[in-house]
Formats: structure tokens, sequence, C-alpha cells
């Protein structure tokens, strides 16, 4: 269980591309805990300085403000490096149907760069984040690998399209993929801010400043949210999985599904705030029930998450409150 007692060899150095963002910057964290080298690449588009500021001091920590755009900055960036953990893309449904150029830009061509510097200096791993947005309009719960729908948005297009590029570096360049489809993370340093903020942070930060949180729809949608040392866990137990099964993608998840009401009556009522929500329109884009089958990545990853919903909000909830505040 969890990822304390995985071993790697002791010069062991790990890309994190999108590091000074909420994923990436607690798996650049996890990784400096361990013991290991991690160099960070991020052009801060969404993530912030102080994500990489923090960990400066340690001498197993390497920051490169830069572009995945740009094929030289990646070929640089994986100098040397054992496992590309590949977190850098924009990440809002909504905000890719209003710029979906972008979109294909920056998540669809800059993975590519990455998965080319990846094969130009021959890294062990290449782990990268896909979404369970690649489901798209299929009905069947819970989700399994395989069961994909018809996308939804230009953001789950660009992460279908970067798992079927990474497919293809397996098939033809020897290079080890490995895709996760994170659903719903949660935890410390997601940011609460913004038109396109994820939905636990905002509800957080609004009920501590008195406000009243809107729920797109009737709040009867329903998501696997998955603590983020769950998606550390799966990250790095991605690098040490079997060549066997390079080339595929796995559902990371914690695997139970939670009502975005029930989880707004939860985070009320551990901030204990009476504000009831405001309900606003579905959102274009939006997937009606996401939940997940992770039997795939727990047999073939040994992915076993320990951060049930309960305990993980509990932490976030602790964060939030001491750094908001
Ligand atoms: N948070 C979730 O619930 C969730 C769910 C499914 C998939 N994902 C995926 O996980 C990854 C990390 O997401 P996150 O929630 O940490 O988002 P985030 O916005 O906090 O982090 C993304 C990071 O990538 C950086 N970045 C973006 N474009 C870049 C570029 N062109 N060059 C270099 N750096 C760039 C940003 O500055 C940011 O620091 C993304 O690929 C996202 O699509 C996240």
């Amino acid at each position: 269980m969890g990822y304390e007692n995985l071993k790697f060899d002791s010069n062991t150095l790990f890309l994190v591309t999108g590091g000074a963002g909420f994923i990436g910057s607690n798996l650049c964290e996890a990784i400096l805990n361990l013991g290991y080298r991690v160099r960070c690449l991020d052009d801060l588009s969404t993530g912030k300085l102080e994500y990489a500021e923090m960990f400066m001091s340690n001498k197993n920590y390497e920051f490169i403000k830069g572009d995945i755009k740009d094929l030289d900055t990646c070929i640089a960036a994986c100098k040397d490096v054992d496992y590309v953990l590949h977190q850098a893309a924009w990440g809002s449904v909504p905000r890719s149907i209003e710029e979906p150029l972008y979109y294909c830009a920056n998540n669809i061509a800059g993975t590519l760069n990455m998965l080319e510097a990846a094969r130009i200096n021959k890294v062990k791993k290449f782990v990268y984040a896909s979404s369970s947005a690649v489901y798209g309009d299929d009905i069947r719960q819970p989700k399994r690998e395989g069961d994909e729908g018809n996308l939804l948005s230009p953001y789950a297009l660009t992460k279908m399209a970067d798992e079927h590029w990474a497919k293809q570096y397996t098939l033809h360049y020897n290079l080890d993929t490995y895709g996760l489809r994170y659903f719903n993370v949660f935890g410390k340093r997601q940011d609460p801010d913004g038109a396109y903020a994820a939905v636990i942070p905002k509800f957080i930060k609004l009920l501590l400043s008195g406000k009243q949180p809107v729920i797109y729809g009737d709040g009867k949608q329903t998501r696997d949210f998955t603590y983020v040392d769950n998606v550390v866990e799966a990250n790095l137990k991605a690098c040490l999985a079997s060549h066997d099964c390079a080339g595929e993608a796995f559902n990371i998840a914690y695997g139970e599904r939670e009502e975005l009401i029930d989880i707004y009556y939860a985070l009320a009522e551990a901030l204990d705030v009476k504000t009831a929500p405001q309900f606003g329109p579905e959102r274009a884009g939006d997937i009606k029930h996401s939940s997940a089958d992770i039997s795939k990545a727990a047999s073939l990853l040994d992915y076993k998450p320990d951060w049930s919903f309960e305990r993980g909000i509990k932490a976030a909830i602790d964060w939030y409150k001491n750094n908001l505040i």
C-alpha cells in the first residue's frame, strides 16, 4: 500500500513536467521525500513559482522554467533522466471549448515533443497524465479501459490523442509509456481560484469566506474523487511496471463514487458552515456520471490506493485552513 517503501537506484533522476502545478508539485515533494533527484519543467502558465521555490534549497531539486511546446527545451530537460512523469497540460473542459487551437498546441503537440525528447534521451519509462474525460459519453459505470465513447470536449480529445501518440512511441521507438487516466484529483495546492477552478478547492474557499457556491446541474452528478497521494502512488508504481504493459492506459481513482451534492454537504459540515448551495445550468462538455474500475491498475501496476475520500478530504481541508486564511 502507498509508495513510501518503493525503491529506485540511489542516483535516479525524475523529470516532472508541470511540476509547479497541483499534481506535479505533489510528485516533486514525494520524490524528494523518498531521497531521489527531481527536475521540474514548467512554464508557470497555470502553475505557481512558489510551488517550485519551496523546494529550491534541496540539492536534489532543479527547476527549469520552460515550455513543452519547444522541442529543444524538452530535449534539454530530458538529459540524463531515468523516468519522465509528464503532467504539463491545460486542464479545463470549458476553457478547451473556448480555446481549441491552444489546447491542440499545448496538450497534443507539447506531449509529442516530450515523447520525442524522451526517445532521444533513452529514458527508461514515460508516465503521463491522461484523464477520465476519454470515456466521453459512454454511460457504462464503473468506467473500464476499453469502454471509451464519443469525446465531449477538445480537452478530452487532446488526452485521447496523447494516448494514441504514446502508443506509437511504444510500438515503433521502444519507449515504455504508461497513460494514467486520472479521475477528479483533489488535495493540497490545488488552485481554488478562477473561472476554471476544480470543484473541491473552489467550494472550500467559498465556504470558508462565507460565500455561496454554485452547483451546475442538479447536484446528482457523480465523480470518483481521488486524493492526490493516490495519484503519486500510481505514477511511481508505473515507473516500476513491467515492459509487457507498456503502451497501455490505466484508470487511476479511488474506486468509489460520490454525488456532488453530498460532497457539498460533507464539506459544509466539516467546515461547520450552514450555507445552502445555489444551482446553475448544466455546463457544456460535462459528463454526468464518472466512476472508475481500478482493477487493471491494481493487477498490472500494483496500484492499491490507501487514501479514501474521507481521509483525503480531511487532509485537504486542514491544508486549505492553514493556507487560505
Ligand atoms: N486535477 C485533476 O483532477 C486532473 C484530472 C484528470 C487529468 N489531469 C491531468 O493532470 C495533469 C496535471 O493537472 P493539475 O491538476 O496538476 O493542473 P495544474 O494546472 O495545476 O498543473 C499543470 C502544470 O502544467 C504547467 N504547464 C501547462 N502548459 C505547459 C507548457 N506548455 N509547458 C510547461 N508547463 C506547462 C502549468 O504551468 C502547471 O504548473 C494535467 O495533464 C491534467 O490534464 C488532472
